[in-house]
């Protein structure tokens, strides 16, 4: 079976608040997005990166630098490549306005795999296991049960209530969609003007049944500078 992924690098990382967009920065020796590039090669036939405006250059000389084997065709364009080799297409595509933007665009970019993985590279731990589980369930997400008690607040801080735990669970990525099924929400989506914060929730408003599962071991996501030397921690120790 044919596997896209959709890894998204595009955003600029406000809430880590550097000079350069969050993806971009440097863990454990390399760009936090080439973490999960390096787990996706190993698994998808096909991978479109989504890159900040004037970071394409250097997503794909990293690439390059890594598999070497991989051609670049089509060069000149900016913030736009194309790298293969005879089992692999690798697109580079500027990313959009927001996170849903920045998939659309990487959909519009591939159309072999018969499922698509879309991953938050953000979440530079993610496991080869993690990714091939959440393939082969598809439509799938990962996703971790919630631990802590949950208030429902109101605007004025005050405790309204206390959810069901037992039914909350927490959206993570990877989000891997039989690839068909993912263009039809996204499709609908830009007609109604609906917005979603994952993937999943663009698909569930087609009524099918999505499943979640657990990632194997750690699936943080960068957002916060005190993550990124958490998972900089976890990544020595490894
Ligand atoms: N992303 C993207 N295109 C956007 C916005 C986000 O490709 N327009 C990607 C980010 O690069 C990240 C993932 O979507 O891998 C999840 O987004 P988030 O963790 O919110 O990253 P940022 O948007 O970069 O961070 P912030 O919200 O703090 O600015
Ligand atoms: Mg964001």
């Amino acid at each position: 079976m044919k596997v896209t992924a959709i890894l998204l690098a595009a955003g600029k990382g406000e809430r880590l608040g550097a000079s350069v967009p969050k993806c971009f920065l440097m863990l454990a020796g390399k760009p936090i997005f080439m973490h999960s590039f390096e787990r996706f090669f190993e698994i998808a036939d096909e991978i479109a990166l989504t890159v900040p405006q004037g970071y394409g250059k250097q997503a794909m000389l990293t690439i390059l630098k890594r598999f070497d084997h991989l051609k670049h065709l089509d060069p000149g364009k900016d913030d736009e490549a194309t790298l293969e080799s005879s089992d692999k297409r690798i697109r580079i595509v500027r990313g959009g306005k927001e996170r849903q933007d920045s998939v659309e665009r990487g959909l519009r970019a591939t159309g072999h795999g018969k499922v698509a993985a879309v991953h938050d590279t953000a979440r530079a731990l993610v496991s080869s296991a993690t990714i091939r589980k959440v393939i082969e369930r598809a439509p799938a997400i990962v996703a971790v049960p919630a631990y802590d008690t949950l208030k429902q607040v109101n605007k004025k801080g005050v405790i309204e209530g206390t959810l069901d735990r037992s039914k909350i669970w927490h959206a993570q990525t990877p989000q891997a969609f039989p690839t068909d099924m993912l263009r039809k929400a996204f499709d609908r989506a830009r007609k109604k003007k609906t917005r979603g914060t994952d993937d999943a929730s663009l698909v569930e408003k087609l009524g099918v049944e999505i499943a979640v599962v657990a990632p194997d071991g750690p699936n943080m996501k960068v957002t916060t500078p005190d993550d990124l030397r958490l998972a900089e921690m976890i990544l020595s120790n490894r």
